[in-house]
Formats: C-alpha cells, sequence, structure tokens
C-alpha cells in the first residue's frame, strides 16, 4: 500500500521519501518510478537510532513535510527483541510511528495544510494494550502482538490530535482486506492460504489507497479522524479512550527518557 501510494502521489507531481528495510524493493521502486522526485531511505524502523537517523536526513532535504503516510508492519510468529531491547511489533508497529510523528512535527506544522495518515485496524475493537507487561515478555503471540500494535496506533492518533501545538490532522484509517502485505508472512502454508484468500476476498490495492491520496491534497477538517472502510468510527469507542492514550503517551515518553539514558536498565 506504501508503494502505491508512493507511486500515486509521484504521478501527481509531489516529491515523495519512500522508507523501508529491504534496499532491493527499494530500488526496484526506484527504477520502476523512473521519477527523480523519489528519493528511497533504507532504514530498520524497527530501532530507534534508525528512525532518529531518517528524521535527519528529511530534516537536511526539506523545509516542510504536507504528509505523513505510516504503513511500516511486520507480523513475527516467534518474539523477536530490537537492538533496543523491546518487542518488535511494539517498536516496528507502533513506536516508529509514534517517534515520527512527534520528531517531524515541526516540519509538519511548517506545511500549509499536514496531514498524518496512520494505516492501521481501527474499529476493530479487539485486543488491547497489556499494561502489566506491554513488551509481551511472558505470553506473545502473533496475533496479541499485532493487535496491542493495532490498538496502541488508535491511542496514539487520540493523543497525538489532543496537542494544541500539533497543526497536523490525524486520520486513523483501517484499510479493511486488501491485496497486499501477504508476501510478508515468514510461513509458507499460511502465506499460501492468504494469498488464495486475498485473491478472492480482498480489496485490491488502488481500492484499498485512494482514500490515503486524496486526504494528502484534502486533510480532513477535524483534528482526529477515524475511519474504517470507508465508514467514521465512533469516537466515542473505547479504542479510542483519552485516558488510556495519555496512558499510553507516558509509558511511551517514560520508556524514551530510559532508554535513551546511557547505561540505563531499560524497561
Ligand atoms: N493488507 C491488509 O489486509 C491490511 C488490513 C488492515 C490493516 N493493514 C495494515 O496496513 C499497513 C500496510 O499493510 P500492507 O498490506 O501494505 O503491508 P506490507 O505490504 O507488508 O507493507 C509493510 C511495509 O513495511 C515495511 N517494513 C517492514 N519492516 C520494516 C522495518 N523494520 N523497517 C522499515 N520498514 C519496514 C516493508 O518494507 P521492507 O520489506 O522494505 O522493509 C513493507 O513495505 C500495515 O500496518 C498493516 O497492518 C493491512
Amino acid at each position: 500500500m506504501g508503494r502505491a501510494t508512493a507511486l500515486e502521489r509521484l504521478a501527481r507531481g509531489d516529491r515523495v521519501t519512500v522508507i523501508g528495510s529491504s534496499e532491493a524493493k527499494g530500488r526496484a521502486l526506484l527504477s520502476q518510478a523512473g521519477n527523480p522526485n523519489l528519493r528511497f531511505l533504507r532504514a530498520d524502523l524497527s530501532s530507534i537510532a534508525e528512525v532518529e537517523r531518517v528524521v535527519a536526513d528529511i530534516v537536511e532535504h526539506h523545509d516542510a513535510v504536507d504528509a505523513l503516510a505510516l504503513f511500516a508492519n511486520r507480523v513475527n510468529p516467534k518474539r523477536i527483541e530490537t537492538v533496543d531491547g523491546l518487542e518488535s511489533s511494539f517498536a516496528l508497529y507502533y513506536l516508529s510511528r509514534y517517534l515520527l510523528g512527534s520528531l517531524l512535527s515541526p516540519l509538519l506544522n511548517a506545511a500549509p495544510a499536514p496531514v498524518v495518515i496512520n494505516i492501521a485496524g481501527v474499529g476493530n475493537t479487539a485486543g488491547g494494550i497489556i499494561w502489566e507487561d506491554v513488551q509481551l515478555t511472558r505470553k506473545y503471540g502473533q496475533v496479541r502482538a499485532q493487535l496491542q500494535g493495532g490498538r496502541a496506533n488508535d491511542l496514539l492518533g487520540v493523543a497525538f490530535a489532543a496537542q494544541a501545538e500539533n497543526k497536523a490532522r490525524y486520520v486513523l484509517y483501517h484499510p479493511g482486506f486488501t491485496r497486499s502485505g501477504v508476501d510478508g508472512y515468514p510461513n509458507p502454508v499460511i502465506r499460501r492460504v492468504l494469498k488464495l484468500l486475498a485473491a478472492v476476498f480482498a480489496r485490491p490495492v488502488p481500492d484499498a489507497v485512494r482514500p490515503i491520496v486524496e486526504w494528502i491534497d484534502h486533510p480532513p477538517p477535524d483534528p482526529l479522524s477515524a475511519i474504517d472502510r470507508g465508514k467514521p468510527v465512533d469516537k466515542s469507542l473505547k479504542t479510542l479512550n483519552r485516558a488510556d492514550a495519555m496512558r499510553l503517551a507516558a509509558y511511551t515518553e517514560d520508556l524514551l527518557h530510559r532508554l535513551r539514558r546511557p547505561g540505563s536498565p531499560d524497561r
């Protein structure tokens, strides 16, 4: 979905920076696009230092950012710890999005009508933040980790939009089952089954990304929008609870503070 959005925005004349962990996929995209307005930055966004490095690169090359579209995610059957000692779904699916939004906020604020679009699973009420063990050290499961990441992104949108200094409109977007991302599943049997299901039931990628492409030209007026497959999500839903959003933001700030302090025992 990220690639399709990038290509569509390039066709509309934007300057686009794409971030991904695969050099080969990045190179393939650059040659497919054949457009000098596209830059590819290779980075492992599950690493805090790598997120900070790409942000520094963007700051060096741009005075303003009109749109930040957040797609990166990867499903891991087994618990993986990142270089920062964090559970990888938390680090990639949620924390990288938290950091990109906050570190790029000065450049977003410098744009005339900035928008952040967080592509996850808003509207889904399954799962939640496992407050007593956010890093899932005791009972890891890929579905549990993905659902926690999804609910964390819901709360991230609420917390971002609550900050008066953020000019960017925040859009939480659930694209629904889409014909993308299947190749990322490590288990070949699950991959094959998902491919078959996707061929019959999933939305084509251009349909799923169409609203994303349009929001970049026309951000919604509200500080926070939540759209699940074309329909607005009720913002009084428990997954968009403001107190939980503030609690997660405080947990995240505290975590980052401890991880950035040299020699500190983390978590
Ligand atoms: N597809 C669906 O049915 C569906 C439904 C609901 C929600 N969503 C959500 O929509 C978003 C986009 O999904 P998609 O279907 O487009 O998935 P996708 O094709 O697997 O895209 C995910 C992207 O994340 C990048 N990525 C993975 N690990 C990374 C890392 N460590 N550092 C930097 N980039 C990394 C991958 O690029 P590299 O390989 O280059 O790293 C890939 O381009 C995800 O958040 C997903 O959960 C998808």
